[in-house]
């Protein structure tokens, strides 16, 4: 089992990343979404990066044009039919990825492997909707794919070995880290990375710092890229309560409880950089913290 040809369904943030990276490890890629618009746009937003790392002279003009030709952007089910590995990176509603995994089950090949990006989601849950539970994984990217090393590989208690040797494979082709974990809600890093941004909204609701101090706090005093708000803001505060609502439910912990601060901001719209405002105000030039969040 070898994967030469990739599908990705999804062309949003992670899905244009994940073919990005595909058809830059030298893979034909076909990157697909529900209208022409979606896919025209995940498109740009590749080329936009290609760009940019040709500009900072992290990759080369040949590479640039190379990927680009792998890479075919489509809304029509059928172009996966010849992918040796289809991943979807929709939006994380269960229902949705079911019903997407059961019509891809009828059109792709039965060898096929199916993968999915969900960053909370059971994969269990997904693979019953396919006949081909043997063939199924999880594959966990990180914001933003292209310079993000890690990647969880999810097996379930049914996935077949040379399926996940395949992806693990894929993984390494595609210049990236795979670490091995089982399907539990949340794999490795969100089990751990979600308490902790849960905390450092306790920790300010408490008054224990403000936003600014407690973000230097563990760039400084920890060595983290980018201190929990900043994270807050970059991956979503409705991604982030989303992720702690299937948590908490999953295993009944008060760690993975959104903090009342959490609901109320998601509740006003306030969902982080996407929307200009989270714990940070992005209308000025440089991100200005809300310290009256708490008031
Ligand atoms: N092409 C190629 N390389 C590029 C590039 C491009 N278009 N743009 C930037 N780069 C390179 C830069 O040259 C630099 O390389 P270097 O380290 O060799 O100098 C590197 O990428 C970093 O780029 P920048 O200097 O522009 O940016 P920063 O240093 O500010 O880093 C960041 C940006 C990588 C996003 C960093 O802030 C970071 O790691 N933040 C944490 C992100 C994180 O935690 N993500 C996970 C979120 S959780 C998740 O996704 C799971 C989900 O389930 C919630």
């Amino acid at each position: 089992m070898k994967i030469r040809t990739v599908g990705v369904v999804g062309s949003g943030l992670m899905g244009s990343g994940i073919a990005q990276i595909s058809a830059q490890a030298g893979l034909p890629t076909v990157m697909l979404d529900v209208s022409r618009e979606l896919v025209d746009k995940g498109v740009g937003r590749i080329e936009g990066f290609l760009r940019g790392g040709v500009e900072k002279g992290k990759l080369t003009e040949a590479t640039k044009i190379q990927t680009l030709s792998l890479l075919k952007g489509s809304t029509d089910l059928k172009d996966l039919s010849d992918c040796d590995l289809v991943v979807e990176a929709i939006t994380e509603n269960l229902q949705a990825k079911r019903e997407l995994f059961a019509k891809l089950d009828k059109s792709c090949a039965p060898s096929a492997i199916f993968a999915s990006n969900t960053s909370s989601l059971s994969i269990t849950e997904m693979m019953t909707a396919t006949s081909r539970p043997a063939r199924f994984l999880g594959l966990h990217f990180f914001n933003p794919v292209p310079l993000m090393k890690l990647v969880e590989v999810i097996r379930t208690i049914v996935t077949e070995e040379e399926a996940e040797v395949a992806v693990l494979d894929f993984v390494r082709k595609a210049g990236k880290t795979p670490i091995r974990t089982s399907d539990r809600t949340g794999f490795i890093v969100n089990r751990l990375l979600v308490p902790y941004i849960l905390d450092a909204i306790r920790a300010l609701e408490e008054g224990v710092g403000t936003i600014e101090e407690i973000d230097a706090g563990m760039k400084l005093g920890c060595g983290h890229p980018m201190g929990p708000f900043t994270l807050l803001d970059f991956v979503g505060l409705d991604t982030t309560y989303f992720i702690a609502g299937i948590m908490f439910d999953e295993f009944k912990e008060p760690r993975f409880a959104a903090p009342p601060l959490l609901k109320r901001m998601v509740l006003a719209g306030m969902l982080g950089k996407k929307t200009g405002k989270g714990f940070y105000d992005y209308s000025k030039e440089s991100p200005v913290p809300l310290n009256h969040l708490t008031d």
